[in-house]
């Protein structure tokens, strides 16, 4: 029997948020009005160098910061004071000891929420715990199985174009491959129709590319701005994913096993279930945090394996003893190959993708000594206390041994955040995982990528971490 949409949200909806930058802005004011004289230390003028710093090459600028007044430290950035809190104890605090002091909708990062509406990203509290305890079978170890199948058969074939002797971006390669695995593993589209998947694919790049570009041109609003690109860009996506889940309503199939499937099937404890508009805005929430984020990890490993060889060699034993040059199960991914979780992880210490937990604090809390108050911005940046000397000797280093089993649980308690952590920790983690060890496995399987002599990569951070235009590799066939 064809089931239909519950019309009512599985618990009280949060407030909607103006898109309105003027009013935003005055917001702030407002809130640092409020709490003044209670800031933790840190440079309070305004310095367009500081801002334009903090946008281009945050990491000296914190750690900085760190080293002068500590784990927790504020700085004026555009009209606002911002605090940031850095390393293991702050972390944790964040993420796991007092999440009931923020709130992430409210976070600076709130111009997300006119493409991801209320999915779990930008939503706090009850109305997210209830969601996420939805969402989170969805995540459980035979669903991500399924999606493996894609992943193997997305990156056979984005592996059977790539030709030996040729210089290619492996960024950009990397990001239509994510981009065709999120297509079929989390909305169930398949990319090759020539209809929905490549409008749907081409549409949600275009909706990115809104968060790539400076802040005072995301703020024009009129015909032909970037925010009307995105507008557009999201109406098409919207007529796409809604039709999708009609069609699910309309003819359930349990055989299906894409994420989309699984969210209009899904009922929480009391039976509650989403609304259309909850599905919409969860799966564009999913793509949004699982696109950029396997893309950049995949990239920084290989431009990190081609500057040590010695990691190389020892990785590709390890690949060939456990494979035998077959394509890895999800068994062997998750429990065979050791020193690929290993590499992999030291690859999220130096480049976590999803660098700055952005947060906003509801309530007055210390820490530190320092008290915080209500409405102010807080930021913890995995990025920057993946680089603290202290914790991690010779920081700027590239070593997978840091990452033994017994190094890894030797470290202190939020001393490495690249999932975050508590109740908000990332629910594709092992989505996350499987894909970025899967592609490197078939890739190294098949190929080797160097480094473009005379060449550097720099970082870009907006709004993930990425190699700034991309990343030139010349390919040649594994020796
Ligand atoms: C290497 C890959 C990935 C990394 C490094 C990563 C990292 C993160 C981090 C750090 C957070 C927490 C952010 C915070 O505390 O503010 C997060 C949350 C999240 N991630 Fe991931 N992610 C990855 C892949 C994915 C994938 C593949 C998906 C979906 C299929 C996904 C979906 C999400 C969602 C929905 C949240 C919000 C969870 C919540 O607030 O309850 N991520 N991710």
């Amino acid at each position: 029997m064809a089931t239909v949409d519950s019309s009512a949200p599985i618990a009280e909806r949060p407030p909607r948020m103006s898109a309105n930058p003027v009013k935003r802005v005055a917001d702030d004011l407002a809130a640092e009005w409020r709490g003044r004289g209670s800031y933790p230390p840190g440079p309070s003028d305004f310095s367009f160098a500081r801002t334009k710093q903090m946008a281009r090459d945050p990491l000296p600028l914190l750690l900085g910061a760190y080293e002068e007044f500590g784990p927790i430290f504020s700085m004026r950035l555009l009209h606002t004071r911002v605090i940031f809190m850095l390393g293991p104890e702050a972390n944790n605090f964040v993420t796991v000891g007092h999440p009931e002091n923020f709130h992430w909708r409210e976070s600076s990062f709130g111009d997300l929420i006119p493409l991801l509406g209320d999915g779990l990203l930008t939503i706090d509290d009850d109305y997210h715990d209830r969601a996420r305890a939805i969402m989170l079978p969805a995540f459980h170890r035979e669903q991500v199985e399924a999606s493996t199948a894609a992943m193997t058969a997305e990156a056979g074939a984005a592996l059977a174009d790539l030709r030996p002797d040729t210089v290619v971006d492996v960024y950009a390669w990397m990001r239509r491959l994510a981009m065709r695995i999120a297509m079929r593993a989390l909305l169930g589209l398949d990319p090759d129709d020539g209809g929905k998947g490549a409008v749907a694919a081409e549409n949600f790049e275009e909706a990115l590319g809104f968060f790539g570009i400076d802040f005072a041109l995301r703020l024009l609003r009129g015909p032909g701005s970037p925010w009307r690109r995105l507008m557009a860009a999201r109406a098409v996506l919207d007529q796409i994913v809604f039709t999708e889940i009609a069609r699910r309503r309309g003819a359930p199939d349990s055989g299906r096993r894409d994420i989309l499937s699984l969210l209009v099937e899904a009922r929480g404890e009391a039976g509650e279930r989403f609304t259309d508009t909850e599905i919409r805005d969860q799966v564009m929430t999913l793509m949004f945090a699982g696109h950029d984020t396997s893309t950049s990890t995949v990239t920084f490993a290989l431009y990190e394996l081609a500057h040590h060889p010695d990691v190389l060699e020892r990785l590709c034993e390890e690949q060939d003893r456990v494979l035998g040059g077959e394509a890895p199960t999800i068994d062997q991914l998750e429990r065979e190959l050791p020193y690929l979780d290993m590499v992999v992880d030291e690859v999220l210490r130096l480049y976590p993708p999803a660098w700055i937990g952005p947060r906003r604090a509801v309530r007055d809390f210390e820490f530190g000594g320092y008290s915080v108050p209500r409405g102010a911005y807080v930021n913890y940046v995995s990025w920057a206390s993946h680089r603290i000397p202290e914790v991690f000797p010779e920081p700027e280093a590239f070593v997978p041994e840091r990452f033994t089993r017994e190094r890894k649980a030797a470290l202190p308690r939020g001393a490495y955040v690249p999932f975050g952590g508590g109740q908000r920790v990332c629910i594709g983690k092992r989505f996350g995982q499987l894909e970025v060890k899967l592609v490197t496995t078939m890739f190294l399987q098949r190929l080797r990528a160097d480094a473009l002599p005379g060449r550097t990569m720099t970082v870009r951070q907006m709004p993930t971490l990425s190699p700034r235009g991309g990343l030139q590799m010349r390919l040649r066939p594994r020796g």
